[in-house]
């Protein structure tokens, strides 16, 4: 396959930190593509991909500790930049004849860092002094020969080295994290002034790239896409629209579990901005009645995905008899897989599992199509960046992850249509008061969840009430892996309560969970 943005890429050796695939997409955000790596791959191998650049990553282990993961001398021998960070950092100044020490100076988190010589090639432009973020128990004690000592912090003498001629860089710190404020600046200068890599990975070149592989992939065969609302599913079926145009059909299963205005935005506003051809089935009667009476959440989980599966068969086989009647087969099947799973489930190339909560997995034999990923090497960022250059609507972009159940795993208890009503004009007030407040980047995503089975006592007018509480989630995240409860202003709070209150009579309290994630999830249920 043709891929030209992709054919030497920056990899990030990943050390055992959560640090790897963050170092990726700040260097992705740097206009340069770049993809982790295990820290066991053979060197040969790496350096068979003819690397633009190598980055160590951070790792929890000491480099002289039993079992510690090793670098071998001959990726620093290849005549490829290396930057390392921290473990990274130190595994570099070991393997180059440097010493690393325990010198009980340990320096976790905020610390701030001198830098020697501003001229340098990592910290051209950028001041004396600077705020770092550190996790680190050793510390390089002595440069390798060769090495220019170009930075120090309280607790390291030696927190950052270069040498230009053989191009190997080293920071203590991680300037992948935002807390170091000039990170970015330093991974960009690695990354330009000692890589001497161009900005090539731009969203409008992404775009030219993958297209470019859709069409080689598909040829004329005919392609079917499940289109959920969310954004991997909107903006996979809008590049290979892009791509092949009426070669594809996209087929939307309106459960009747979508929020507010959500199926409008598939049916309407994706379609008006992107041309494609899409089936709608209105499956909401049958899910409903599916999940009467239900309230455990797996149980609820399952009964969907069994439901969803069914209703997408008969529509794919539906498209399958139409397509073949204008002599294309039907062979493809569109999946929003994102670079994140495909490292998570182990890397590599080769065709991913169908995820399980995507709610398209188990299709019957004979209706067994071959996967097409488009979005296989972006992250999710990128995902909207090619969304927006594909003119998928900012709507739909800028959407937060929502669960494939959708609001049936947010009413605690039984789901009727009922409860999913009050759900949803309470869910609607939240969004539309987060969105007033312009908190939308900030909050990774805020269920709210009806506890439909508990009612309190409430005063509303003149009467007593008798009604259910509502719970705001507001979480900021990464990834969804793990997640802090988001400090929402109380003035934004006391809004939402008291629209809701007033605007929903079924709902007489509001409450907000401060739970991080571990040890609370971020659905309920
Ligand atoms: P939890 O609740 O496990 O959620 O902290 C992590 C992320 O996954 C989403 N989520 C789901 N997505 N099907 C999905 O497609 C599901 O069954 C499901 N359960 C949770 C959740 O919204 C969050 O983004």
């Amino acid at each position: 396959m043709t891929s030209t943005l992709q054919e030497h890429p920056v990899l990030v050796l990943d050390f055992g930190a959560q640090y790897a695939q963050l170092i990726a997409r700040r260097v992705r955000e740097a206009d340069v593509y770049s993809e982790v790596v295990p820290h066991d791959t053979p060197a040969e191998e790496i350096l068979a991909r003819e690397p633009a650049a190598l980055v160590l990553s951070g790792g929890p282990a000491s480099v002289y500790s039993e079992g510690a993961p090793r670098l071998d001398p001959a990726l620093l021998q290849a005549g490829v930049p290396v930057l390392g960070i921290c473990y990274g950092f130190q595994a570099m100044a070991a393997a180059l004849g440097g010493d690393v020490a325990h010198t009980g100076q340990r320096e976790y988190g905020e610390t701030k860092a001198r830098i020697g010589d501003t001229d340098c090639t990592l910290f051209h432009g950028q001041p004396e002094e600077q705020p770092v973020w550190m996790s680190h128990g050793d510390s390089v004690s002595r440069a390798p020969d060769g090495m220019a000592v170009t930075a120090t912090t309280p607790g390291a003498e030696v927190a950052a080295f270069e040498d230009n001629e053989r191009r190997l860089y080293g920071v203590q710190w991680h300037p992948e994290v935002l807390h170091s404020a000039f990170g970015q600046r330093v991974i960009e200068n690695f990354l330009r002034r000692g890589a001497g890599l161009a900005p090539t990975w731009t969203r409008g070149q992404i775009v030219e790239e993958l297209v470019e592989q859709v069409r080689e992939q598909v040829g004329d065969a005919h392609v079917i896409c499940g289109l959920s609302g969310g954004v991997d599913s909107s903006v996979a079926a809008a590049l290979v629209n892009r791509a092949v145009g009426d070669q594809l059909t996209c087929v939307f299963v309106d459960h009747g579990l979508l929020r507010e205005g959500e199926a409008r935005q598939v049916e309407e506003d994706f379609v008006a901005a992107t041309g494609v051809d899409l089936v709608v089935v209105d499956a909401q009667e049958r899910f409903l009645s599916a999940l009467a009476g239900v309230s455990d959440p797996e149980q609820k989980r399952k009964i969907i995905g069994r439901e969803f599966i069914r209703v997408f068969e008969q529509a794919a086989r539906d498209v399958a008899g139409t397509a073949d009647a204008e002599g294309h087969p039907v062979k493809f099947l569109v999946q929003g897989t994102l670079y994140p799973d495909v490292v998570e489930s182990g890397g590599g190339t080769g065709a991913a599992n169908i995820k399980s909560h995507h709610n398209v997995g188990g299709l019957p034999e004979d209706l067994q199509f071959t996967l097409i990923e488009p979005l296989r090497a972006l992250f999710k960022d990128e995902v909207r960046q090619v969304g927006l250059e594909l003119g998928v609507p900012e709507g739909i972009v800028w959407r937060q992850p929502f669960p494939g159940p959708g609001l049936a795993i947010r009413v605690v208890g039984a789901v009727d249509a009922e409860r999913l009503a009050v759900l949803r004009r309470a869910d609607g007030i939240a969004r539309e008061e987060l969105t007033r407040a312009g908190l939308d980047r900030e909050i990774w995503q805020c269920p709210v969840v009806l506890l439909a089975d508990v009612r309190s006592v409430g005063v509303q007018g003149d009467g007593r009430t008798y009604g259910h509480p509502v719970v705001l989630r507001p979480v900021s995240s990464e990834d969804a892996m793990t997640a802090d409860w988001t400090r929402v202003p109380y003035d934004v709070l006391a809004r939402i309560s008291g629209r809701i209150t007033n605007e929903v009579p079924e709902v007489n309290r509001v409450v907000l969970d401060v739970t991080s994630k571990p040890p609370g999830t971020i659905e309920w249920e």
